[in-house]
């Protein structure tokens, strides 16, 4: 044995003794210090040791002798750990967990819904083609499909569906729910559902949440839009706030608009003591698209359009939701870092 073992012999001896978990000294006094102690072992080995080397190596055992004998006594004095149960001690309460979020979210807007008579649909969140974007007519390298930045997946193109591509909005539920009900009005749905855009940064996650209502029965029109927003704008935010719609383009919607809500932290007048509500800046935040259906949609989902009409809006669950707390959340990728300091916050 050499200088150097003898120090790393040593380290692993105190180290040892720190991470005891025996708390009897009389135990750790023989243990360490006894006749076949780990210091007597040690000891006895220094024997091996250069001639040159035996006066520093005796110099470390001492200092290892001291340690040991000081630590064990203090441990002696320190009190001992309770050596039975305190069956009357007040127990420790168990960490409960709560919902994510974002599932929070998806349940209250669910509930909203469900009160004026939609029902909750689920689809494929990975889906052919025709369902997220021709169907919704977007014809086959038409430009307006380069706004979805799609994800393709690697699996066999169906010689009528065509590819197989991660779902980049909840809007491929549309047609798929007029299939479901036999192209057989009325519909009310809500779909609620992963989507994926391959999109990554502070305010976009490559997978987030939407949710897309559609209404199709006769004599549907812009006012039963207006009217669900309303709705649901009150309903989520509370009472006063308001829905607004400005002219935009979808595909599968004629007339579309994008919608926002006002502010409810400002009350929509974008101001808060005479100085700018730093929260929207406007009075209002935008929060997704809508529209009334498309005759070719209606027809995709073998719907006569002369006889039947409807309306559909989708946006995203995460947006809707800090909006609602008041947050503004620099980094929306927070919501999926799993980090418990920040979801407990909910
Ligand atoms: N699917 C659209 C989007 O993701 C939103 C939308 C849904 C617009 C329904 C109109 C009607 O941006």
């Amino acid at each position: 044995m050499n200088l150097e073992e003898l120090q790393i012999k040593i380290k692993t001896i105190k180290e040892q003794l720190k991470n005891e978990s025996i708390v009897d000294s009389e135990l750790l006094q023989t243990k360490y210090l006894g006749k076949k102690g780990s210091f007597n072992d040690l000891a006895k080995a220094i024997g091996q040791i250069d001639p040159e080397q035996k006066k520093e190596a005796g110099k470390l055992l001492n200092e290892l002798k001291i340690h040991l004998t000081e630590t064990i006594e203090k441990l002696e004095k320190s009190p001992k750990k309770a050596s039975f149960e305190d069956l009357t001690a007040p127990g420790v309460k168990p960490k409960v967990g709560h919902m994510h979020p974002v599932s929070q979210a998806m349940e209250e807007i669910t509930q909203i819904f469900e009160r004026i008579g939609f029902s909750r649909a689920r689809y494929p969140e990975v889906d052919w083609d025709w369902y997220v974007f021709e169907s919704l007519n977007m014809p086959k390298s038409h430009p307006a499909r380069d706004e979805w930045e799609t994800f393709f997946v690697e699996a066999p193109v169906d010689p009528e569906k065509g590819k197989v591509v991660l779902t980049t909005h909840t809007s491929n539920g549309q047609v798929r729910e007029m299939e479901r009900l036999k192209s057989k009005p009325p519909i009310r749905m809500i779909n609620i559902a992963r989507c994926y855009r391959r999109q990554q940064d502070a305010t976009h996650t490559q997978m987030f949440h939407q949710f897309e209502g559609l209404v199709v029965d006769t004599g549907i029109n812009i006012q039963h839009l207006k009217g669900t927003l309303d709705y649901f704008a009150e309903q989520f935010y509370g009472p006063g706030t308001k829905s607004r719609i400005r002219p935009f383009h979808f595909q599968f919607t004629e007339p579309s608009f994008e919608v926002d809500f006002s502010c409810h932290i400002c009350n929509g007048t974008g101001k808060i003591n005479e100085e700018k509500c730093k929260f929207c800046k406007s009075g209002w935040h935008e929060v997704g698209g809508a529209g009334m259906v498309h005759p070719n949609v209606l027809k995709a989902g073998g719907i006569d359009p002369e006889k039947y009409t409807g309306f559909a809006f989708g946006w995203g669950v995460e947006r809707t939701y800090t909006l609602k707390q008041g947050l503004n959340i620099d980094d929306i990728r927070l919501l999926y870092s799993g980090d418990l300091r920040f979801l407990e916050q909910f």
